[in-house]
């Protein structure tokens, strides 16, 4: 199919609409999430599809996925092109069972604030703040047991 330069947006129209800075745009380029051709003066074009890619980049993200996940969901896509609705339905499916493992995390997380603000113990052992529900006791000490939610960088 052919592409009119008409059709093809720059660097600040994506941003405009997308709601992602410029530097995020360039980033997700780089990572291969994306691709941009060039004008002759090296400037970046996007086709218009590429908002429905960010959109899906956005939903993921918000879902908690990393980008190495982001990158591998939208590489089991044909040919790489953007996701459909059904994709987007495929998906998005196997992704419920982690929001729910998600907000479990996050429920407990919230309990041990309710007992614990200001106490600061911090204790690798008991501490309801970086060792909700006393998971690492079952393993031995260190916050390398929290649940895997929870020990995001
Ligand atoms: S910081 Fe409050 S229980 Fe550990």
């Amino acid at each position: 199919m052919r592409v009119h330069t008409t059709d093809l947006l720059t660097v600040s129209e994506v941003a405009h609409r997308s709601g992602f800075a410029a530097s995020a745009l360039r980033f997700y380029e780089r990572e291969g999430l994306l691709s941009a051709t060039r004008t002759s003066g090296g400037q970046r074009r996007y086709q218009r599809n590429v908002l429905r890619r960010l959109a899906f980049i956005r939903a993921a993200r918000n879902v908690g996925l990393s980008l190495e996940e982001v990158a591998a969901a939208l590489a089991t896509l044909p040919d790489r092109r953007n996701p459909t609705r059904a994709d987007w339905t495929r998906l998005s499916r196997s992704w419920r069972g982690r929001l729910d493992d998600q907000i479990a995390a996050l429920s407990k997380l919230r309990d041990g604030l309710d007992s614990c603000i200001g106490c600061g113990c911090l204790s690798l052992k008991t501490c309801a703040m970086s060792n909700p529900g006393d998971r690492a006791a079952m393993a031995g000490a260190g916050a390398g047991h929290l649940p895997r939610l929870l020990r995001r960088p």
